[in-house]
């Protein structure tokens, strides 16, 4: 099967309605293919196995089903190992070895960009102007954006072997350009 984007994203929505989701799926999506660009590989292939990483959440809510019931659902729709390997070892309960970029990449994002984006709901100027710093304080606060795992966040840019910091600056950048799609303010329309 040729992979795409608008694959994926078909995929995705036919299993997927809620907003959030969607929300969660795109922001992912952004940070991934960003990390695709920077280590010059396949753009359209990682951005779509974000899409996809959380596909079966809405059918299946919980951790003795979600991944690993919708992996079969995605070899079924012919998606390739590579992406079905990665959907599934972004689960920590899994245990899987995240021996691919793709697979360090996805992990590092997905906690780290529902972060981003909840410190960007709650700022009047979205993400404009976020400093990775203001992230980091607010990662300490264990009441904020509580069902973020701060221990992922912190594995996650380790495994991936960039300095967190940077992680979220690359993860601010990448959901910058997408936030009206997010739901975030942004300077310009706090101006108006
Ligand atoms: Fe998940
Ligand atoms: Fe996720």
């Amino acid at each position: 099967m040729d992979v795409t984007r608008d694959r994926a994203w078909e995929t995705l929505t036919r299993y997927t309605k809620s907003e959030a989701l969607l929300r969660h799926a795109l922001a992912v999506e952004a940070s991934t293919s960003a990390y695709a660009r920077r280590f010059g590989e396949d753009e359209e292939l990682w951005g779509a196995t974000a899409l996809l990483h959380d596909f079966d959440y809405e059918i299946h809510p919980t951790l003795d089903q979600h991944p690993q019931d919708g992996a079969p659902l995605l070899r079924e729709e012919g998606y390739p190992e590579e992406i079905v390997e990665a959907v599934l070892s972004h689960a920590e309960h899994l245990a899987m070895p995240r021996d691919t970029a793709l697979k360090r990449t996805l992990f590092a994002c997905d906690e780290l960009s529902g972060f981003v984006h909840a410190c960007g709901l709650v700022r009047p100027t979205g993400l404009d102007g976020l400093e990775p710093k203001s992230v980091r304080k607010k990662l300490k606060q264990p009441s904020f954006a509580a069902g973020v795992h701060r221990d992922e966040v912190y594995r996650g840019a380790e495994e991936l072997g960039v300095v967190l910091d940077e992680h979220i600056v690359a993860v601010t950048a990448a959901l910058r350009p997408i936030a009206s799609q997010l739901g975030l303010r942004t300077a310009a329309s706090s101006a108006a």
